[in-house]
């Protein structure tokens, strides 16, 4: 299996797995955390956790520049075909399927997901995504769930996770949340965007290597890590 993550600040990821290029929660413009531009960004697939505006972004540009498949829960696919994007896989909570580039399931989280135009966008979800047996574990926004140690029992190579609190899960949850689903590596993300989810990262990194069996990697912003 070949799969990188790259990390575009805030909760923006550019994944390349076996090939396929795929962006979770693509938002550039008006993120005063990236250094990426939107109409630069290469898509195959388009995965969307919520209807939040710090996670649809620039998405439908994206979708609409590259003709990628948006894959997200049906509520948030809708409002997609209704902004003249057409190519869509809806899915929902506890549902998977196999993709070209491997399989994705959509998972719980906590949180709300009204999109930027008042349209109702469904449940808030994660993503676990299996490739070539492998699971990778995206929580998208939200707060500490048990059933973490659900997902955690299925083995995950790599879990990356909220931890800048106010909107998510805070450090110590996020800390929580590393015990529950037990990833060989874990990576933070949401924090630092802005005033109210500011964190010291580095505190939190100590934390992990101190008291979890997980090896946290801390990305800068732009910074790939290789699974
Ligand atoms: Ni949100
Ligand atoms: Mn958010």
């Amino acid at each position: 299996m070949s799969v990188s993550v790259t990390w575009h600040g805030h909760a923006t990821l550019s994944l390349d797995v076996n090939g396929s290029k795929i962006v979770v929660d693509p938002f550039f413009s008006g993120n005063p955390a990236t250094t990426t531009k939107a109409d630069e960004v290469a898509a195959d697939f388009i995965l969307i956790t919520h209807g939040h505006g710090d996670h649809v972004g620039d998405a439908v540009s994206i979708a609409k520049r590259t003709g990628a498949l948006v894959i997200a829960n049906f509520e948030i696919c809708n409002w997609f075909n209704a902004q003249g994007h057409a190519k869509t896989h809806a899915q929902h909570i506890g549902g998977s399927f196999q993709h070209p580039f491997g399989r994705v399931k959509l998972t719980q989280a906590f949180h709300g997901s009204g999109l930027p135009d008042g349209s109702y966008g469904g449940m808030p979800a994660g993503f676990l995504l299996t490739v070539d047996g492998k699971n990778v574990y995206i929580a998208g926004d939200t707060a500490l769930f048990s059933d973490m140690q659900l997902y955690g029992r299925a083995g995950l190579e790599l879990a990356i996770i909220p931890i800048g609190d106010n909107y998510t899960m805070g450090p110590d949850d996020a800390l929580t949340a590393v015990t529950f689903l037990k990833p060989k590596v874990v990576i933070p993300i949401h924090y630092n965007t802005w005033p109210p989810i500011s964190q010291d990262v580095d505190a939190w990194i100590g934390r992990v290597k101190a008291e979890t069996e997980s090896r946290p990697v801390k990305l800068g912003v732009g910074e790939t890590y290789r699974v």
